[in-house]
Protein backbone atom coordinates (compact mmCIF):
# COMPACT_ATOMS: atom_id res chain seq x y z
CA UNK A 1 0.00 0.00 0.00
CA UNK A 2 3.12 2.51 0.11
CA UNK A 3 2.96 4.52 -2.99
CA UNK A 4 5.55 6.26 -4.59
CA UNK A 5 9.18 6.42 -6.55
CA UNK A 6 10.62 6.89 -2.93
CA UNK A 7 7.73 5.08 -0.71
CA UNK A 8 8.27 7.68 1.83
CA UNK A 9 4.45 8.33 2.79
CA UNK A 10 3.31 5.66 5.20
CA UNK A 11 0.42 3.27 4.78
CA UNK A 12 -2.63 4.86 3.25
CA UNK A 13 -5.24 3.17 5.24
CA UNK A 14 -7.89 4.74 3.99
CA UNK A 15 -9.22 5.85 0.53
CA UNK A 16 -8.85 9.73 1.27
CA UNK A 17 -5.31 8.95 2.63
CA UNK A 18 -4.53 7.23 -0.79
CA UNK A 19 -6.28 10.65 -2.58
CA UNK A 20 -4.38 12.56 -0.69
CA UNK A 21 -1.31 11.32 -1.39
CA UNK A 22 -1.84 11.49 -5.44
CA UNK A 23 -2.23 15.21 -5.23
CA UNK A 24 0.75 15.35 -2.36
CA UNK A 25 2.89 13.21 -5.67
CA UNK A 26 1.80 15.54 -8.39
CA UNK A 27 2.91 18.32 -6.47
CA UNK A 28 6.00 16.77 -5.38
CA UNK A 29 6.64 15.31 -9.08
CA UNK A 30 5.58 18.84 -10.64
CA UNK A 31 8.12 20.72 -8.42
CA UNK A 32 10.75 18.14 -8.90
CA UNK A 33 10.25 18.85 -12.20
CA UNK A 34 10.16 22.35 -12.65
CA UNK A 35 13.02 23.06 -10.30
CA UNK A 36 15.34 20.60 -12.64
CA UNK A 37 13.77 22.79 -15.61
CA UNK A 38 14.65 26.34 -14.51
CA UNK A 39 17.90 25.36 -12.26
CA UNK A 40 19.03 23.49 -15.42
CA UNK A 41 18.11 25.89 -18.05
CA UNK A 42 19.92 28.79 -15.84
CA UNK A 43 22.83 26.65 -15.34
CA UNK A 44 22.97 25.79 -19.30
CA UNK A 45 22.66 29.53 -20.41
CA UNK A 46 24.91 30.62 -17.34
CA UNK A 47 27.55 28.61 -19.37
CA UNK A 48 26.96 29.12 -23.01
CA UNK A 49 26.40 32.50 -22.63
CA UNK A 50 28.87 33.39 -20.38
CA UNK A 51 31.17 36.70 -20.80
CA UNK A 52 34.18 36.05 -22.40
CA UNK A 53 36.93 37.35 -24.76
CA UNK A 54 35.02 37.70 -28.24
CA UNK A 55 31.48 37.12 -27.05
CA UNK A 56 29.17 39.46 -28.41
CA UNK A 57 26.15 39.65 -26.27
CA UNK A 58 22.88 38.34 -27.98
CA UNK A 59 20.04 41.48 -27.50
CA UNK A 60 17.14 40.14 -25.03
CA UNK A 61 13.96 40.25 -26.66
CA UNK A 62 11.73 42.94 -26.45
CA UNK A 63 7.09 42.69 -26.38
CA UNK A 64 7.28 38.68 -26.99
CA UNK A 65 3.47 38.68 -26.55
CA UNK A 66 3.36 34.74 -27.90
CA UNK A 67 6.03 33.86 -25.46
CA UNK A 68 4.34 36.30 -22.25
CA UNK A 69 0.85 34.50 -23.39
CA UNK A 70 2.49 30.97 -22.74
CA UNK A 71 4.20 31.83 -19.69
CA UNK A 72 1.61 32.84 -18.19
CA UNK A 73 -1.21 30.54 -19.46
CA UNK A 74 1.26 27.63 -18.38
CA UNK A 75 1.43 28.06 -14.65
CA UNK A 76 -2.36 29.29 -14.33
CA UNK A 77 -3.85 26.03 -15.64
CA UNK A 78 -0.73 24.34 -13.28
CA UNK A 79 -2.24 26.10 -10.28
CA UNK A 80 -6.18 25.63 -11.41
CA UNK A 81 -5.91 22.12 -11.37
CA UNK A 82 -3.84 21.89 -7.91
CA UNK A 83 -6.73 24.36 -6.41
CA UNK A 84 -9.49 22.37 -8.06
CA UNK A 85 -7.84 19.01 -6.86
CA UNK A 86 -7.14 19.96 -3.38
CA UNK A 87 -10.68 21.04 -2.98
CA UNK A 88 -11.94 18.03 -4.18
CA UNK A 89 -10.02 16.13 -1.50
CA UNK A 90 -10.26 18.50 1.04
CA UNK A 91 -14.08 17.97 0.91
CA UNK A 92 -13.86 14.54 0.96
CA UNK A 93 -11.45 14.81 4.23
CA UNK A 94 -14.53 17.23 5.99
CA UNK A 95 -17.77 15.89 5.13
CA UNK A 96 -18.79 13.42 7.82
CA UNK A 97 -21.07 10.60 6.03
CA UNK A 98 -24.76 10.95 7.17
CA UNK A 99 -24.44 7.51 8.53
CA UNK A 100 -21.42 7.37 10.66
CA UNK A 101 -20.72 5.82 13.80
CA UNK A 102 -19.74 8.13 16.08
CA UNK A 103 -17.23 7.97 19.11
CA UNK A 104 -16.45 10.45 21.35
CA UNK A 105 -13.05 11.63 22.00
CA UNK A 106 -11.48 13.33 24.77
CA UNK A 107 -7.42 14.29 25.20
CA UNK A 108 -6.24 14.72 28.45
CA UNK A 109 -2.87 15.06 29.62
CA UNK A 110 -1.80 12.58 28.69
CA UNK A 111 -3.80 9.78 27.30
CA UNK A 112 -7.07 9.63 24.99
CA UNK A 113 -10.12 8.50 26.52
CA UNK A 114 -12.55 6.76 23.90
CA UNK A 115 -16.25 7.15 24.73
CA UNK A 116 -19.15 4.89 22.44
CA UNK A 117 -22.68 4.88 22.58
CA UNK A 118 -23.49 2.10 24.70
CA UNK A 119 -21.40 3.67 27.93
CA UNK A 120 -18.71 1.91 27.41
CA UNK A 121 -15.22 4.45 27.62
CA UNK A 122 -11.76 2.50 26.71
CA UNK A 123 -8.33 4.40 27.37
CA UNK A 124 -6.06 4.57 24.28
CA UNK A 125 -7.60 1.86 22.49
CA UNK A 126 -9.89 3.23 19.72
CA UNK A 127 -12.01 0.30 18.81
CA UNK A 128 -13.85 0.63 15.40
CA UNK A 129 -15.23 -2.10 12.32
CA UNK A 130 -13.61 -1.49 9.34
CA UNK A 131 -15.38 -0.10 6.03
CA UNK A 132 -18.04 2.05 7.59
CA UNK A 133 -17.51 5.42 8.01
CA UNK A 134 -16.33 6.59 11.46
CA UNK A 135 -17.15 10.24 13.16
CA UNK A 136 -15.07 11.21 16.06
CA UNK A 137 -16.71 13.74 18.19
CA UNK A 138 -13.41 15.56 19.87
CA UNK A 139 -12.44 17.50 23.38
CA UNK A 140 -10.26 18.06 25.56
CA UNK A 141 -10.91 18.08 29.10
CA UNK A 142 -12.30 20.92 31.08
CA UNK A 143 -9.10 23.01 32.68
CA UNK A 144 -6.55 20.90 30.55
CA UNK A 145 -4.33 21.59 27.47
CA UNK A 146 -4.46 21.62 23.88
CA UNK A 147 -3.67 18.46 22.26
CA UNK A 148 -3.71 17.44 18.59
CA UNK A 149 -5.33 13.95 17.10
CA UNK A 150 -3.08 12.37 14.03
CA UNK A 151 -3.60 9.00 12.65
CA UNK A 152 -0.70 9.21 10.13
CA UNK A 153 -1.99 6.47 8.24
CA UNK A 154 -5.34 7.28 7.71
CA UNK A 155 -3.80 11.42 7.28
CA UNK A 156 -6.05 13.21 9.75
CA UNK A 157 -5.27 15.28 12.45
CA UNK A 158 -7.29 18.02 14.13
CA UNK A 159 -6.88 19.99 16.94
CA UNK A 160 -8.22 18.78 20.31
CA UNK A 161 -9.16 21.51 22.48
CA UNK A 162 -10.62 22.34 25.72
CA UNK A 163 -14.25 23.85 25.97
CA UNK A 164 -14.78 23.17 22.49
CA UNK A 165 -15.62 20.47 20.12
CA UNK A 166 -13.80 19.67 16.64
CA UNK A 167 -14.34 16.21 14.53
CA UNK A 168 -12.88 14.42 12.16
CA UNK A 169 -13.76 11.15 9.91
CA UNK A 170 -12.11 8.16 8.13
CA UNK A 171 -13.09 4.57 6.75
CA UNK A 172 -10.58 2.33 7.63
CA UNK A 173 -10.29 -0.24 5.16
CA UNK A 174 -9.11 -2.94 6.74
CA UNK A 175 -8.56 -4.80 10.13
CA UNK A 176 -5.26 -3.93 11.63
CA UNK A 177 -4.25 -1.71 14.38
CA UNK A 178 -2.81 2.25 13.33
CA UNK A 179 -0.90 4.46 15.67
CA UNK A 180 -2.29 7.77 16.81
CA UNK A 181 -0.22 10.61 18.01
CA UNK A 182 -0.82 13.65 19.84
CA UNK A 183 0.98 16.25 17.82
CA UNK A 184 0.58 19.17 19.78
CA UNK A 185 3.21 19.89 22.79
CA UNK A 186 1.07 19.38 25.94
CA UNK A 187 3.69 19.40 28.27
CA UNK A 188 6.00 16.37 29.95
CA UNK A 189 4.25 13.33 29.04
CA UNK A 190 3.65 14.39 25.23
CA UNK A 191 5.92 11.90 23.64
CA UNK A 192 3.99 9.33 25.82
CA UNK A 193 0.16 10.31 24.74
CA UNK A 194 0.03 7.59 22.23
CA UNK A 195 -2.73 5.18 21.05
CA UNK A 196 -4.03 3.20 18.65
CA UNK A 197 -7.15 2.76 16.48
CA UNK A 198 -7.78 -1.20 16.27
CA UNK A 199 -9.70 -1.64 13.46
CA UNK A 200 -11.98 -5.06 13.35
CA UNK A 201 -13.75 -7.13 11.13
CA UNK A 202 -17.09 -7.04 11.34
CA UNK A 203 -17.08 -10.66 13.22
CA UNK A 204 -14.32 -9.42 15.76
CA UNK A 205 -16.35 -5.90 15.81
CA UNK A 206 -19.75 -7.85 16.71
CA UNK A 207 -17.64 -9.71 19.60
CA UNK A 208 -16.36 -6.62 21.03
CA UNK A 209 -19.62 -5.02 21.42
CA UNK A 210 -21.52 -7.95 22.97
CA UNK A 211 -18.31 -7.41 25.54
CA UNK A 212 -16.47 -10.98 23.93
CA UNK A 213 -13.33 -11.47 23.91
CA UNK A 214 -11.27 -10.86 20.34
CA UNK A 215 -8.28 -11.33 18.97
CA UNK A 216 -6.58 -7.85 18.19
CA UNK A 217 -5.35 -7.52 14.51
CA UNK A 218 -1.23 -6.69 13.91
CA UNK A 219 -0.13 -3.40 14.11
CA UNK A 220 0.59 -2.30 10.23
CA UNK A 221 2.08 1.28 9.25
CA UNK A 222 3.32 3.67 11.75
CA UNK A 223 4.55 2.48 14.68
CA UNK A 224 4.35 -0.92 13.62
CA UNK A 225 8.07 -1.56 13.77
CA UNK A 226 9.22 1.22 16.42
CA UNK A 227 10.20 0.47 19.68
CA UNK A 228 8.13 -1.15 22.28
CA UNK A 229 7.29 2.79 23.97
CA UNK A 230 4.66 3.14 21.09
CA UNK A 231 2.92 0.16 22.01
CA UNK A 232 0.44 -0.08 24.67
CA UNK A 233 -1.28 -2.81 26.64
CA UNK A 234 -2.60 -5.83 24.78
CA UNK A 235 -6.27 -5.36 26.22
CA UNK A 236 -8.14 -2.35 26.65
CA UNK A 237 -9.20 -1.12 29.60
CA UNK A 238 -12.75 -0.96 29.41
CA UNK A 239 -14.28 1.34 32.06
CA UNK A 240 -16.99 4.53 32.29
CA UNK A 241 -20.84 3.43 33.39
CA UNK A 242 -22.03 0.85 31.43
CA UNK A 243 -25.15 0.29 33.63
CA UNK A 244 -26.43 2.88 30.98
CA UNK A 245 -26.06 3.74 27.58
CA UNK A 246 -24.92 7.12 26.79
CA UNK A 247 -28.34 8.89 26.04
CA UNK A 248 -29.64 6.88 29.23
CA UNK A 249 -26.81 8.52 30.81
CA UNK A 250 -27.81 11.74 29.75
CA UNK A 251 -31.28 11.45 30.57
CA UNK A 252 -30.16 11.12 34.31
CA UNK A 253 -27.94 14.01 34.24
CA UNK A 254 -30.52 16.30 33.04
CA UNK A 255 -32.66 15.21 35.89
CA UNK A 256 -30.01 15.20 38.36
CA UNK A 257 -28.58 18.75 37.58
CA UNK A 258 -32.08 20.22 36.83
CA UNK A 259 -32.22 20.74 32.74
CA UNK A 260 -35.36 19.58 32.77
CA UNK A 261 -37.32 22.04 35.14
CA UNK A 262 -36.63 24.28 31.68
CA UNK A 263 -36.19 22.65 28.85
CA UNK A 264 -38.97 20.08 28.05
CA UNK A 265 -38.18 16.71 26.29
CA UNK A 266 -42.08 16.82 24.57
CA UNK A 267 -42.23 20.08 22.65
CA UNK A 268 -43.82 22.01 25.17
CA UNK A 269 -42.69 25.53 26.03
CA UNK A 270 -41.53 25.86 29.31
CA UNK A 271 -39.05 28.94 30.39
CA UNK A 272 -36.05 27.35 28.12
CA UNK A 273 -36.79 26.30 24.45
CA UNK A 274 -37.43 22.40 24.36
CA UNK A 275 -34.81 19.76 23.67
CA UNK A 276 -37.07 17.82 21.41
CA UNK A 277 -35.72 18.49 17.85
CA UNK A 278 -32.55 20.42 19.07
CA UNK A 279 -29.84 19.07 16.91
CA UNK A 280 -29.07 20.68 14.03
CA UNK A 281 -32.56 23.22 14.44
CA UNK A 282 -31.32 26.58 13.43
CA UNK A 283 -32.50 29.79 16.38
CA UNK A 284 -33.08 32.63 15.74
CA UNK A 285 -31.85 34.92 17.98
CA UNK A 286 -32.40 38.09 20.02
CA UNK A 287 -30.03 40.36 18.48
CA UNK A 288 -32.00 38.87 14.70
CA UNK A 289 -28.93 36.48 13.76
CA UNK A 290 -29.41 32.68 13.73
CA UNK A 291 -27.90 29.84 15.16
CA UNK A 292 -27.33 26.19 14.37
CA UNK A 293 -27.74 23.80 17.40
CA UNK A 294 -24.29 21.83 17.61
CA UNK A 295 -21.60 20.89 20.15
CA UNK A 296 -20.28 23.95 20.46
CA UNK A 297 -23.27 26.05 20.56
CA UNK A 298 -24.38 23.97 23.72
CA UNK A 299 -21.73 24.34 25.46
CA UNK A 300 -21.27 27.88 25.04
CA UNK A 301 -24.62 28.08 25.94
CA UNK A 302 -24.45 26.01 29.28
CA UNK A 303 -21.33 27.90 30.46
CA UNK A 304 -22.67 31.41 29.59
CA UNK A 305 -26.77 31.14 28.98
CA UNK A 306 -26.52 34.87 28.03
CA UNK A 307 -24.41 34.91 25.02
CA UNK A 308 -27.02 33.64 22.09
CA UNK A 309 -30.44 34.18 23.40
CA UNK A 310 -33.28 32.35 21.71
CA UNK A 311 -35.76 35.27 20.08
CA UNK A 312 -38.72 34.75 23.02
CA UNK A 313 -36.80 33.88 25.89
CA UNK A 314 -35.76 36.88 26.80
CA UNK A 315 -35.87 36.46 30.67
CA UNK A 316 -33.01 34.03 30.77
CA UNK A 317 -32.45 32.41 34.83
CA UNK A 318 -30.58 30.11 33.46
CA UNK A 319 -27.27 30.13 35.49
CA UNK A 320 -24.31 29.03 34.21
CA UNK A 321 -23.11 25.22 34.23
CA UNK A 322 -19.24 26.02 34.31
CA UNK A 323 -17.17 23.38 35.24
CA UNK A 324 -20.20 21.33 36.94
CA UNK A 325 -20.26 18.44 34.09
CA UNK A 326 -17.37 16.78 33.32
CA UNK A 327 -16.40 16.34 29.43
CA UNK A 328 -17.82 12.45 29.83
CA UNK A 329 -20.89 13.72 30.96
CA UNK A 330 -21.09 16.84 29.13
CA UNK A 331 -20.90 13.99 26.02
CA UNK A 332 -23.92 11.96 27.79
CA UNK A 333 -25.85 14.96 27.89
CA UNK A 334 -25.21 15.76 23.88
CA UNK A 335 -25.95 12.01 23.21
CA UNK A 336 -29.45 12.74 24.90
CA UNK A 337 -30.03 15.89 23.06
CA UNK A 338 -29.36 13.99 20.21
CA UNK A 339 -31.98 11.25 20.79
CA UNK A 340 -34.59 13.72 21.21
CA UNK A 341 -35.78 13.77 17.35
CU1 LIG B 1 -1.36 15.86 24.16
CU2 LIG B 1 0.69 16.49 23.09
Amino acid sequence: MKGGLFGSLPIAGTDVATHWDALYYFLFYLSLFLFVLVIGAMLIFAIKYRARPGHVSTPSPRDHHLLEFVWTAIPTVLVMVIFVWGWIVYKDMVSVPKDAYEVRVIGQRWSWIFQYEDGRTTNNQLFVPANRPIKLTMTAKTDDVLHSFFVPDFRIKQDVVPGMYTYVWFTAKTPAQHQIFCTEYCGTGHSAMLAKVVVLAEDQWKLWWSGKEIDLPESIGIGSYSSAALSIPAVAEVTGDQSADLVNQGKALSQSKGCVACHSDDGSKRIGPTWKGIWGRKEELTDGSWAVVDENYVKESTEKPQAKIVKGYENVVMPPYNGQLSSAEFNALIAYMKSLK
